[in-house]
């Protein structure tokens, strides 16, 4: 069976745990020739390190080929092409599309038009997929589970699409969500409405302070200047927090900090040192996971 991945409620509660236990069996042993004869297209319309390089190091360590795009103005879409003829043509190519788009939606329309399986890797301030499951992942690895945790978002709230995917596949283990934010960057309404409709508690902060310290994960964003109209607003918010080694003296020992990365001025560089800092880990983890959300969606493993 065949399976885009577009948003992370196209996976049920056991799909996600089994894709868990895949990735912790490609973490211990990553290099496997599932991949042998397949071709992977990277369609990257938005700038990426992380995701497209680790999408390309799960596809390498599977044994299988890599064509596409890093920058969009290399490719035909820059002539006018459209999104639809650009997918066709790439579903001609590759086995599998794993695109990343600024367009809310992009990645859906893809899934539609395509005759292979699309990956969204991050559609504007939509979803990311793939970045919530090595989010789960690495909570689960540090946490030991992934129930009744205190979980921390901090930051762009509004814009940042990792914390709207994280929200909704956490709720499936009755999390309780800490939102700190400024006003302009709150938890949009839809996701407050989501944890509503499943009594899902939460809470809204403007001050990082002292009540992080009942936090089981710290999950730090940073503000998405590309999603500003106007950027004079994106001046006021930009460096609206920092998170200093100092500010974890009193958290909880089991206390992780993540951050989706790239970090701009929001974790201080000398929280890196701090056995709590997980960032750096957590984006090795996406190496695993992917490599199990390909093999899954080409129907390799079940
Ligand atoms: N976490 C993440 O999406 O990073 P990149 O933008 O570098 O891919």
């Amino acid at each position: 069976m065949q399976k885009s991945l577009v948003s992370i409620t196209d996976y049920s509660k056991d799909e996600i745990l089994r894709l868990l236990q895949h990735a912790e069996k490609f973490e211990q042993n990553p290099n496997q020739p599932l991949l042998e004869g397949k071709v992977v297209a990277t369609l990257f319309f938005e700038p990426s390190t992380r995701t497209r390089l680790s999408f390309e190091t799960a596809v390498n360590r599977l044994g299988g080929r890599i064509i596409g795009f890093s920058d969009a103005s290399t490719s035909s879409s820059s002539k006018g092409e459209t999104l639809k003829d650009t997918i066709k043509m790439v579903s001609n190519y590759a086995d599998l599309i794993v695109m990343r788009h600024p367009l809310e939606g992009a990645a859906r329309y893809a899934s539609e038009v395509a005759s292979v399986p699309v990956i969204n890797a991050g559609d504007g301030a939509n979803q990311h997929p793939t970045q919530t499951l090595l989010d789960l992942y690495s909570i689960q690895k540090t946490q030991g589970h992934l129930d009744h945790l205190n979980i921390f978002m901090v930051g762009d709230l509004k814009y940042g699409r990792t914390v709207h995917s994280l929200l909704m596949a956490m709720g499936h283990f009755n999390p309780r969500f800490h939102f700190i934010s400024p006003d302009e960057l709150k938890m949009p309404n839809e996701y407050k409405q989501f944890c509503d409709d499943r009594g899902i508690a939460y809470t809204e902060y403007n001050e990082l302070n002292d009540n992080i310290n009942t936090a089981d994960i710290l999950y730090m964003t940073r503000v998405q200047r590309e999603r500003f109209t106007d950027l004079m607003e994106y001046e006021k918010v930009k460096n609206v927090y920092s998170l200093k080694n100092k500010m974890l003296d009193n958290t909880r020992p089991n206390l992780r900090v993540l951050h989706p990365l790239p970090r701009v001025t929001e974790i201080d560089e000398d929280v890196d040192t701090n056995e709590k800092a997980y960032y750096f880990q957590q984006a090795l983890n996406g190496v695993f996971v992917r490599q199990a959300v390909i093999t899954y969606v080409l129907g390799l493993i079940s």
